[in-house]
């Protein structure tokens, strides 16, 4: 199953159900037909007013991957300190731990880096004379094209994760790949073929997230809870 076309089109609502954050990834090459597609499928996704003020940056290259890779291995773990759960913790956040940590310790070796950026644009609430230093990305124009690039992802049976760490050496990353100021990056997404099996995703039922009609009302629902 190495490309779109050995590979059964899962449906929209068995990819949205199905796509958990893969971070244990091959380090065999994504075919450049699976890239296209999925950056296709990322420029799909709505933006306010049309703008699509989205840039993508692919990353395949040795030198380009390692140098992301190395810094998110340093970042990760400095940010997650002491905090890793023993062996023995076989909760959810402790296998997820231990999954993002293999994620970062293996970085350098996933075969492709996309990074989606976003053109800075003041949010309209904030008046012209208060706007000092640079505007943020339109985050809620990009978090859309980035949710299309993950379930094409999982369609084409690839495994990816929304990361953030890039956070803490955005400046770096700047410098290396020629980003340039008006530009600011959301999400560093790392994609692979999944050395793992697509399980379902567990979320808490709707209802505990849903207010009908006046804030605090929660009703069951009768069909998905
Ligand atoms: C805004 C955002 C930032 C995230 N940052 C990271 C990250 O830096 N590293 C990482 O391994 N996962 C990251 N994730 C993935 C989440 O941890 C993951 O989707 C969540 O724990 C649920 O896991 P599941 O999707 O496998 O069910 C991020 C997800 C979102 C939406």
């Amino acid at each position: 199953m190495t490309t779109s076309q050995e590979f059964e089109d899962p449906g929209l609502f068995e990819c949205m159900y199905n796509m958990r954050a893969m971070r244990r990834l091959k380090p065999d090459p994504v075919p450049e037909a699976m890239i296209e597609k999925i950056l296709d499928a990322a420029v799909r996704a709505p933006s306010g007013q049309n703008t699509q003020r989205w840039a993508f940056l692919v990353v395949t290259a040795d030198e380009g991957r390692k140098f992301f890779g190395e810094r998110y291995r340093h970042w990760f773990r400095k940010l997650l300190g002491d905090r890793m759960p023993p062996d023995d913790d076989d909760s959810s956040p402790a296998r997820q731990a231990r999954a993002a940590l293999h994620l970062a310790d293996h970085m350098t070796e996933v075969p492709l880096l996309i990074m989606a950026l976003g053109k800075r644009d003041w949010p309209f609430r904030v008046p012209p004379e208060e706007r000092v230093g640079l505007a943020p990305p339109s985050y809620g124009s990009i978090f859309p094209a980035v949710q299309n690039l993950l379930l094409a992802c999982r369609g084409l049976g690839l495994g990816a994760s929304l990361t953030t760490v890039h956070q803490m050496f955005e400046g770096e990353l700047r410098e290396y790949f020629g980003i340039p100021d008006d530009y600011g990056i959301v999400a560093t997404i790392p994609i692979g073929f999944p050395m793992g099996r697509f399980g379902p995703v567990r979320r808490d039922p709707v209802s505990s997230k849903t207010h009908r009609d006046r804030w605090g009302n929660q009703p069951p629902m009768t069909t998905v809870d």
